[in-house]
């Protein structure tokens, strides 16, 4: 009989059955009686996502009298518990854990602690326990429930840390900023060489700081978009020449030479935002020129109707590779992809999982003149993500980096 919780036969309840759970066994789905029109209730509570157990006691003054009389099936899997009645303290031995179990089964009182597990990932768990009406036989009983708030920890931390480092990434512009403040108020006053000179790399620091609030906007407003599928029609080929063009000059500056393949005009199109596009061919380019060598060479590549497939076989021998981002996959799809191969610095193995992160730069590695705010390539991820596209990085360290974008195909 299917399961309605709009109007119950019966109401479960705890109280109801105290002895069932003070003597249920482990395999307590099978055994318990199972009224007509009643989900049994071992059975309901053995669905639950979250462990839930059942402590009972007699004596507050001795701790290894609690004992776990009932467990549910992810308390069992958590816990290793492998028989019902074993001591509490095999199964968990945070001091607070027993120290809020005993407060509901002496104290009456709802208890709280959270403790963390190690392992191959940390785990961070927070334990609520209730007191619950007596046994039949008059053993204290305490209701215990373990939820996993490791993904809810998680994302504080990352809430946290973000605030943290883009406070630092501002500071350390503005502290120059207020130093230079400081010179040309004393001793550089009447030096008119020494103040033009201040001057200029007082500009190139509140430009780096417009860069960063440029970038952390752009974040934002591209992660509150995320969800929202692109509208326009974009022609990736024509995008990245628009880009190549406009940073053109830069090339020229650094001495490196462009070496361009593109798809047919008109080919090469995608459903897509296409200033968000344009910003993703712009980072990876930027990118790109900034980590060559002068007199190095960068190849962009724009080419349409390629497979997933295709899009990620391997472009340099001995690279190491990494997926940033992968769209889901049904089979048959058809991208396009926007490939940009620079032969400079490379990135070390290590690196390539923590790229796209905030504010993440391999340190010591030689970019020109211009440090970055290490928001480029999140920016990249997020925007490739929105247009249900992937990306994925080939490097050799010392030899030089390709990325590659690749974006559904109209
Ligand atoms: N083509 C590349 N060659 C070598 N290293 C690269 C390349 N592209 C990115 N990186 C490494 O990845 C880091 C992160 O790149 P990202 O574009 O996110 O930040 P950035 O370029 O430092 O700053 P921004 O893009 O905000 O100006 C870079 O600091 C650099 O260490
Ligand atoms: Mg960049």
């Amino acid at each position: 009989m299917p399961l309605s919780f709009a109007e119950p036969a019966r109401p479960v309840s705890l109280r109801r059955r105290p002895e069932t759970l003070a003597t249920m066994p482990t395999d307590a789905v099978e055994t318990i009686e199972t009224d007509h029109d009643q989900p049994a209730f071992a059975a309901l509570v053995d669905s639950l996502p979250d462990p839930v157990m059942v402590v009972s006691a007699r004596d507050a003054e001795d701790a290894s009298d609690r004992r776990l009389v009932f467990a549910n099936l992810a308390a069992r899997e958590l816990l290793r518990i492998q028989a019902a009645g074993g001591p509490l303290v095999s199964a968990i031995r945070h001091p607070e854990v027993l120290e809020a179990v005993d407060e509901s089964l002496f104290g009456g009182l709802n208890g709280e602690a959270a403790y963390e597990t190690g392992g191959a990932q940390d785990r961070f768990w927070r334990v609520r326990t209730r007191p619950l009406a007596p046994a039949a036989d008059g053993a204290r009983l305490a209701l215990m429930v373990i939820r996993d708030e490791t993904d809810a920890r998680r994302n504080e931390r990352m809430r946290a840390d973000f605030l943290a480092n883009a406070s630092h990434e501002l500071r350390t512009p503005l502290a120059s900023l207020t130093g230079f403040i400081e010179t040309l108020r004393g001793h550089a006053r009447d030096d008119a060489a020494a103040r033009e000179r201040f001057l200029g790399v007082m500009a190139a620091q509140a430009g780096r700081m417009a860069r960063l609030i440029d970038d952390l906007m752009s974040l934002s407003r591209i992660e509150l978009n995320e969800h929202i599928a692109p509208e326009g029609k974009v022609d990736v080929a024509l995008v990245t020449l628009d880009v190549i063009d406009a940073l053109a000059p830069l090339a020229a500056e650094r001495g490196v030479k462009l070496e361009i393949r593109m798809a047919e005009r008109g080919r090469a199109m995608i459903t897509g935002d296409r200033d968000q596009i344009l910003q993703v061919a712009q980072n990876l380019i930027d990118n790109a020129l900034k980590f060559s060598a002068p007199g190095g060479t960068v190849e962009i590549d724009v080419v349409d109707d390629v497979t997933a497939e295709a899009a990620l076989a391997p472009t340099r021998a001995g690279a190491a590779r990494l997926s940033l981002l992968s769209p889901d996959l049904v089979g048959g799809e058809r991208f396009v992809v926007l490939r940009c191969t620079d032969h400079g610095a490379g990135i070390a193995r290590e690196h390539l999982p923590r790229l796209s992160e905030r504010f993440y730069r391999v340190e010591g590695q030689k970019s020109g003149e211009r440090l970055g705010t290490g928001l480029g390539l999140a920016i990249v991820k997020h925007i490739i993500n929105r247009h249900r596209g992937g990306l994925a990085i080939e490097s050799v360290a010392g030899q030089g980096t390709t990325f590659t974008a690749y974006l559904p195909r109209l």
